[in-house]
């Protein structure tokens, strides 16, 4: 038996309480990760090509940080290395049995040309939260920080500086022991690679279409579902497609236990407004993973005095809601995608439209004015890296 994992604040959960902490300058931090340069980096001029038109995740720097613990000796051999192609046994461990978790946070360069990070903490304190349930070492916090450091600091030029574009960072950890045998690894290699990056979805802020999955499941209870791991990104693909079939941009996944209960899209949780102002979103059962950006939307929107509510939230309650007005908005949010409205919600039985999306620009203003220093921050959630 597995209870569910009790609702907190989300000023209060283990991750924001970990965000708070605060860190090191980055000039201390700098040098854990030292410098192996790439012979052979994108020229200014193939650099500057590449930088024109960014989509999400298609175009990679010319360096990642790298970091190898093994269960004898630890953590050893940081470094910031050319990026290139792993060296991989087809017996690495990840290829057969998935122990792999990884983070998404992305640089910004603000007007004056400092590059700055959203609260690095979190997805520290996220990624030694995945890896506890997938059986692998915590990375300290301070050098999952410093990598990013040493590594937006080695491709400072690879930062953009368009509307909206960022440098998304993707750290993430895996088995690449060589041995078939089902069990924790005794060695597991850590990497950051970096992605020149636009909008997540090529419409920026136009509503996307969702489809309501009522087959299939992301997660189950005491599974990996509040983990940042490949597995529960597989599970969601097929259900994607299938959205996509029905001509629906993202899939929505709905708890497992009642079958009935909003959980997240599989890469970005969901938010609904109601008519008198008051947001609520799906609470942390343990299956739902607990975004850096659903816990900051949850700060801004409380404190600008709306009433927010971490709770269970029934798709028919939600269906009603829209249908009867006490529901304007809903939107997805995460890192990569930010914040974007949903326009249409369908599944097996029904199909509706939703028309607002004033909230969802207001909090994506808020949001990414702060982000790009174009606003005062004063949560302290942005750290200069370079
Ligand atoms: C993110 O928003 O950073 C994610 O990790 C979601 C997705 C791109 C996997």
């Amino acid at each position: 038996m597995h209870d569910a994992v009790a609702p907190q604040s989300p000023l209060e959960t283990p991750l924001a309480k970990a965000a708070a902490v605060p860190l090191p300058g980055a000039d201390e931090l700098a040098d854990r990760f030292p410098l192996e340069a790439n012979p052979r980096p994108a020229s200014p001029e193939r650099r500057a090509e590449l930088l024109r038109g960014l989509h999400f995740g298609t175009v990679f720097t010319d360096h990642m940080a790298h970091a190898r613990w093994s269960r004898s000796e630890g953590w050893q051999q940081h470094g910031i290395v050319p990026f290139a192609e792993l060296s991989l046994s087809p017996a690495a461990a990840v290829l057969h049995y998935g122990q792999e978790v990884f983070e998404g946070i992305k640089a910004y360069r603000h007007a004056d040309g400092s590059i700055w990070t959203f609260r690095p903490r979190y997805n520290a304190a996220r990624l030694n939260a995945s890896a506890a349930r997938l059986a692998m070492p915590a990375l300290p916090e301070e050098d999952f920080v410093a990598s990013l450091v040493d590594l937006v600091r080695t491709e400072a030029a690879w930062v953009p500086s368009g509307e909206g574009e960022s440098l998304y960072l993707r750290p993430f950890a895996f088995a690449s022991e060589a041995f078939l045998g089902v069990q924790s690894a005794n060695v597991i290699d850590y990497y950051v690679i970096a992605s020149p990056t636009g909008a997540y979805f090529p419409n920026g802020l136009k509503p996307i279409s969702i489809w309501v999955s009522q087959d299939y499941h992301r997660a189950g209870r005491g599974g990996t579902g509040f983990a940042k791991t490949g597995g529960n990104y597989a599970a969601s693909l097929l259900p994607q497609q299938q959205a996509a079939e029905r001509g629906c941009d993202q899939v929505c996944f709905l708890d497992d236990v009642t079958q009935s209960n909003l959980e997240e899209l599989g890469g970005m949780n969901l938010m609904v407004v109601y008519a008198d102002g008051s947001v609520s979103t799906p609470k942390l059962t343990g299956t739902i993973l607990e975004g850096s950006t659903r816990s900051a939307i949850l700060r801004l929107l409380a404190d600008e005095g709306r009433a927010v509510r971490e709770e269970t939230i029934p798709l028919v309650t939600l269906l009603e809601g829209i249908n009867s007005g006490a529901v304007t908005e809903v939107f997805a949010c995460g890192t990569a995608a930010v914040v974007v409205p949903l326009g249409r919600l369908a599944g097996e039985g029904f199909d509706v439209e939703i028309t607002g999306s004033e909230a969802s620009r207001h909090i994506y203003d808020q949001l990414t004015s702060i982000q790009y220093g174009k606003a005062e921050d004063p949560y302290g959630w942005m750290y200069r890296l370079a």
